[in-house]
């Protein structure tokens, strides 16, 4: 089995002792939602604790009631016997490759568990390019092609992922390029399967958002969860909504041999959270506008350096390309060894090695404190918050040593300096 510690968890953790050796490292590497719970979710949890049976392996009845009504108002009816809740959409995403069998079909590039999961689970992943300008999608233009060279070389290919809007790249599909992919599933009889982990998170409230399940809806399950609205992911809670009792009953036949079920306590207070109630509304706009703003201020940090990158429209997430690295892996070590950034080398992503792009999350410059996160939130210019103004200017100075130089190696006996050291030299800004 080719697969290693998941590349964000393991950036994590090279940070985290980068950060113990005393290094001062700007943390842009990890996916976490970096705000608090919301007060009312801890107590829905707390008053559950009691609950200690496995309970369903599909989900309590309380909670799929919840995630149907959630679905539903999204202009999408759902019955909640085809809901399915598992310890995080994570896991719901591995349960439903293995259940679906045969090759899958992903944007490049596209989060990294994707792949690896199909790795683990001997599924081969079809990378397809994602549309010019956009991300988390397959190019509807290559998908056909792709998919029937894939079976006239004798392989089963029986899905298609896409991620709206997108981890890595911030950006949300078209709802043009999402109908088009929806009838080139049904054209090609795959099923869709529609991660929307950051659909409350799309950064314009008002955004047009198409899911593929509106278009093609007998062949479109979508995975969602908690872990980026409310800031929960170290709660684990995930939820599929499916369209057939077939494909429910092998899911859960995976599920109830891997996990049994969701964690009772996190399932009640998921059942609240997927209720929709006022106080947690306010919460997920609160976090929508935080995201926003932050994402956008570090966007233009990057712009400045000369980086070429798209805006971000959802999640905390974008997907610079700074020319003048031979590899995404030259440039996400630069920006760390030499400037204490710590991002993600586009190929975890999939993307290609030779393509300078990393992958930049924006949600830990919130705070290290739950205070500083609340006051994150509720501050009318999140960008004045010294902590975040710090860290801003931190990779304003960064990318500009990084980008404005010339790194080149010379000898110390020439310039009286000690072998291998670096010496910037000015260059015009890409
Ligand atoms: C695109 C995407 N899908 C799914 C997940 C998994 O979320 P969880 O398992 O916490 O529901 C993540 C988390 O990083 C993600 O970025």
């Amino acid at each position: 089995m080719n697969v290693t510690l998941s590349a964000t968890l393991a950036a994590n953790e090279d940070i985290e002792r980068r950060r113990r050796a005393g290094q001062r490292v700007l943390h842009l590497a990890f996916g976490e939602a970096g705000l608090p719970v919301h007060p009312e979710l801890r107590r829905r949890m707390s008053e559950a604790s009691g609950n200690n049976g496995y309970g369903q392996v599909a989900g309590s009845a309380e909670l799929r009631e919840a995630v149907a009504g959630y679905w539903s108002r999204r202009g999408l009816p759902t019955d909640a016997d085809l809901v399915v809740c598992g310890p995080g959409s994570k896991a719901l995403l591995f349960g439903l490759m293995l259940a679906l069998g045969g090759d899958i079909v992903l944007p490049m590039p596209s989060w990294v568990s994707y792949a690896a999961q199909a790795e683990i689970i001997g599924v081969r992943p079809i990378m397809v390019p994602a549309p010019p300008g956009e991300g988390g999608v397959p190019d509807p233009d290559l998908v056909a092609s792709a998919v029937l060279h894939a079976r006239a070389q004798g392989r089963t290919v029986t899905a298609l992922l896409v991620t709206l809007p997108d981890n890595p790249t911030g950006r949300l599909a078209r709802p043009e390029t999402v109908r088009r992919l929806a009838e080139l599933a049904r054209n090609l009889d795959l099923t869709i399967i529609s991660d929307e982990i950051y659909r409350d998170l799309v950064h314009d409230p008002v955004a047009e958002y198409t899911s593929p399940a509106e278009i093609a809806p007998e062949r479109t399950i979508i995975t969602s969860g908690l872990s980026k609205s409310l800031a929960v992911g170290g709660w684990r809670i995930g939820v599929a909504r499916l369209v057939d009792h077939d494909l429910r009953d092998r899911l859960l036949a995976v599920a109830s041999e891997i996990w049994s079920s969701a964690a009772a306590p996190v399932q009640h207070a998921a059942a609240y959270a997927f209720t929709e109630p006022d106080e947690l509304v306010r919460r997920v706009a609160e976090s929508r506008r935080l995201h926003g703003i932050v994402a956008r201020a570090v966007t233009d940090r990057f712009v400045k350096a000369g980086a070429s990158v798209a805006q971000p429209q959802g999640g905390f997430y974008l997907y610079p390309e700074i020319p003048g690295f031979e590899s995404s892996a030259d440039l996400t070590a630069a920006l760390i060894e030499e400037h204490g950034i710590g991002v993600l080398p586009g190929t975890a992503f999939g993307d290609l090695p030779g393509a300078p792009r990393v992958r930049v999350a924006t949600s830990l410059l919130y705070g290290e404190t739950s205070e500083q996160r609340i006051a994150a939130l509720r501050a009318d210019d999140p960008l004045a918050l010294p902590w975040i103004a710090e860290s801003l200017d931190h990779l304003e100075k960064g990318l500009a040593a990084l980008t404005g130089t010339r790194r080149i190696r010379v000898d110390h006996a020439a310039f009286g300096a000690p072998a291998n050291v670096i010496v910037g030299v000015s260059t015009p800004a890409w």
